[in-house]
């Protein structure tokens, strides 16, 4: 029951685009009609509006850190084991690509991703990050950045992690990440990819 009901939470947390949020508190247009199509943060700077894109990294990636925070802080003590927890990083990343508020139309999963790492262990939040940034700083590409620090994440967790379920779940966390980048890649292949400084009618 604890584990259903972390794992129910965690879905439901996740489930809250803060793409679709901020496009509402910033009077913007909703970010599945523009753009990408994506509710993220990335199509949300092609509004031009930089608090508006912000506030959506920070609020999907708080709403990623707090699922897996609360099942740690509050699951694990109560007999929530580490595969409960496993679920419960799984379950949020289902809930922000696939929202039960949105039509399960969501987002991409990197700011989100970013926080449950964090939560996990800060020396994966770390690297991702890291990866992240330095990615972005050399090619202006935010997919190529995300696409990259996913590859990386797995890797971070098997290094710091080791054989654990926690592992798997970053694993799974990844591959759900690539599969909801598959227009990207395509577009990354054919030299078609948007650099973070495009705005919405450059897409067009
Ligand atoms: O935040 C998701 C990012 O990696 C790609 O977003 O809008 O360029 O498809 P977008």
């Amino acid at each position: 029951m604890l584990t259903i009901g972390f794992v129910l939470l965690a879905y439901l947390i996740g489930s809250i685009s803060f793409a679709i949020v901020s496009s509402k508190l910033f009077g913007l247009p909703d970010p599945r009609t523009f753009g990408s199509k994506n509710p993220g943060a990335t199509n949300m700077l092609r509004t031009g509006n930089k608090l508006a894109a912000l506030t959506t990294l920070l609020g999907d990636g708080i709403k990623g850190w707090v699922a897996v925070a609360l099942a740690i802080h509050f699951g694990l003590p109560h007999g929530l084991d580490v595969y409960g927890l496993a679920l419960v990083v799984i379950a949020v990343t289902l809930g922000h690509m696939w929202p039960v508020f949105f039509s399960f139309y969501g987002g991409k999963g990197v700011a989100t991703a970013l926080g449950i790492l964090l939560a996990l262990d800060w020396r994966l939040g770390a690297a991702a990050l890291g990866t992240w940034l330095l990615m972005l700083a050399a090619f202006r590409i935010s997919s190529l950045s995300a696409l990259t620090a996913a590859l990386v994440a797995p890797l971070a967790a098997w290094w710091w992690l080791g054989n654990s379920p926690l592992t798997g779940s970053i694993v799974v966390l990844s591959a759900l990440l690539i599969y909801r980048h598959k227009r990207n890649i395509a577009d990354l292949l054919r030299g078609k990819e948007s650099n973070v400084g495009q705005k919405a009618g450059d897409l067009e």
